[in-house]
């Protein structure tokens, strides 16, 4: 059984292990884990996490986005990424967010996660070129389709209406 739940510190090595895999090594650090915005998927019966979702409130432009999910591959097509954006909605709303955004990584013209997010309400809004450039330099991380220097196509989703 998959059970949805909040992050804890014991977590770290689980959630970096399939984000490495799942989006690019180094994509996601031990720093982005120390909030109350992390939600993860754990398999109770083999006690491992198999997925998680980053969400929060940027400071600087108020607004309120899902930034990231991943679900461990052997996991995949169970309905854990549809519920992990479930619930990291229901935090962000719970935050009071009116509007709710997410930056959805496009390859080969697919974007792996459209379904995920079209079943909690989103649809594209618009796309942004290079949007993880400048990211991707500063913080060194390996791109799973460019490498060392992104310029993977972002597709925004937004909440519909
Ligand atoms: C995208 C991802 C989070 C989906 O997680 P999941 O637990 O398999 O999702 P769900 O089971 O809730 O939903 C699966 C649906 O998404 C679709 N889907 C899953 N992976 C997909 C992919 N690689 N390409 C296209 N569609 C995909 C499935 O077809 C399925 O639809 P169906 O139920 O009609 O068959 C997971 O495959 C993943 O971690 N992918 C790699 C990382 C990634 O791309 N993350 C998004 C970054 S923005």
């Amino acid at each position: 059984m998959v059970e949805i739940r909040d992050f804890s510190i014991t977590d770290t090595e689980y959630v970096i292990a399939i984000a490495d895999e799942q989006l690019g090594e180094g994509y996601v650090t031990a720093d982005d884990l120390d909030g109350k915005n992390v939600i993860v998927a754990e398999d109770v019966d083999g006690k491992r996490v198999v997925g998680f979702c980053i969400a929060y409130i940027d400071s600087v432009d108020g607004k309120a986005y899902v930034k990231t999910v991943a679900v461990a591959q052997e996991y995949s097509v169970r309905g854990i990424g549809t519920a992990l954006v479930a619930k990291a909605v229901d935090y962000l709303k719970g935050l009071g967010a009116k509007q709710i955004f997410s930056p959805l990584w496009k390859h080969d013209g697919v974007i792996n996660s459209d379904v995920i997010f079209r079943r909690n309400g989103f649809v594209p809004k618009r796309e942004i070129p290079d949007y993880w450039l400048n990211d991707s330099i500063e913080k060194g991380y390996s791109c799973p389709v460019c490498g060392k220097v992104c310029h993977c196509v972002c597709v925004m989703y937004g909440e519909e209406g």
